[in-house]
């Protein structure tokens, strides 16, 4: 028997080295495990409503490319500065490839710009409710988080914005369209918050859902206002969602300047995008067909299940994503745990103000028709 296991001497845990910004850290939610769902509900057919994945799967060329690169080298190391990637997505976009930051997938460009930016105490401005990185990572750096609220309609708030921005944050995080809601900042709505962003912050514009919203006329493009721009910017755009790639990770920023590309190389891991990802990103930015159909599928979708859930009576967000954000009017972890119980794996809203929220991803027809009829059903027969 040792020493500990007698009770003579108290066992030290990691708990005494642990940061403590980061012991103070609220975990990230990746929404509940599809095999414990599988086991819970005794379905094989679960429905994973809980990401923003695509259902359309990625293109066929971006599998075929990951299939030769395995056939092939495997053994090297990636290419540390993604070259061929960033010259192509600079190439579809008109800026230099040297503009162009990757990361494995976009959260990681998220933390690397806290890590190259951020200093303790240094303040952050966000969205709420808002996708839960944009507070995690400059809080781990010891910065402090302010969120401003959406509107009763899910809006934008120009003049809650306007007093946010006067604080003089460091870094701004919007997302556009916005994770949970699917709403959309307007044109105007952006170059207002531009012009209200002091010059000594970075601005960073999240698009990981833009791919979805482009086809409606009021979404602005944010490179297009952004580029315009002689101050810090950077615009962060995923291949995880429309081209249906988040398995694989990999996401790009376009930055305003040499000097921040710069900065973020110091701190990025050398190798951070797996060459696997490289290829099948570049294949994938190829397939102009397949993004189109899985925007008009998704597009189709949206409108669809939308407006089944609000004739059922739900308050729904106007959503221009692959998700819609809904207001069950009972508790979120209840729900969603009464969801689990039938296959669909949805994420739970525990944001203020939101906890009778959940947010589901859209998914094939028959699926987002199955989930309709069961949050329908759950909620009218309600908790016990
Ligand atoms: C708004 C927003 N930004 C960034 C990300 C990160 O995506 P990824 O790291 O897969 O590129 C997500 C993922 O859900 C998101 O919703």
């Amino acid at each position: 028997m040792s020493a500990v296991e007698a009770g003579v001497v108290a066992a030290v845990t990691s708990a005494s080295v642990v940061r403590e910004v980061v012991a103070g850290l609220p975990a990230y939610d990746p929404g509940a495990d599809p095999d414990a769902v599988a086991a819970c509900s005794g379905t094989a057919h679960v429905i994973k409503l809980s990401n923003n994945e695509s259902p359309f799967g990625c293109s066929p060329l971006a599998t075929e490319a990951v299939r030769r690169r395995l056939d092939s080298s495997v053994s090297r190391y990636p290419d540390p500065t993604g070259r061929r990637l960033a010259e192509a997505i600079g190439e579809r976009l008109a800026v230099p490839a040297e503009r162009i930051v990757l990361g494995n997938g976009s959260e990681n460009i998220l933390e690397l710009l806290c890590q190259a930016v951020l200093d303790p105490g240094d303040l952050v401005t966000t969205q709420a409710p808002g996708f839960s990185l944009h507070e995690i990572f400059p809080r781990m750096v010891g910065a402090r988080v302010e969120k401003v609220p959406v509107t009763a309609a899910f809006g934008f708030d120009p003049s809650a914005w306007r007093d946010a921005l006067a604080a003089g944050p460091k870094l701004i995080f919007l997302a556009n369209p916005c994770n949970p809601t699917g709403a959309i900042l307007s044109i105007g709505e952006l170059e207002h918050l531009v012009a209200e962003t002091p010059q000594s912050a970075l601005l960073v514009l999240d698009e990981a859902y833009c791919e979805f919203a482009r086809p409606d006329p009021s979404y602005p493009d944010g490179l297009a206002v952004l580029r315009e721009q002689h101050r810090p910017w950077i615009v962060l755009r995923t291949f995880s969602k429309a081209y249906g790639l988040a398995g694989v990770r990999v996401g790009y920023g376009v930055a305003s300047d040499d000097a921040l590309v710069e900065a973020l190389d110091r701190v990025r891991a050398p190798y951070n995008v797996n060459q696997l990802a490289q290829d099948a990103a570049v294949a994938a930015l190829g397939d102009h067909a397949h993004l189109a159909e899985t925007v008009r599928r998704t597009g189709v979708e949206i409108v669809r299940v939308a407006d089944r859930l609000r004739e059922a009576g739900f308050r729904v967000a106007p959503s221009s994503a692959n998700f819609v954000f809904i207001d069950t009017g009972h508790r979120s972890d209840w729900v969603a745990q009464e969801l689990h119980r039938l296959g669909i794996v949805v994420k739970a809203w525990r944001e203020p103000g939101y906890e009778t929220f959940i947010r589901a991803s859209l998914s094939l027809p028959e699926d987002n028709d199955f989930f309709v009829r069961c949050l329908m059903r759950i909620c009218a027969e309600g908790e016990q």
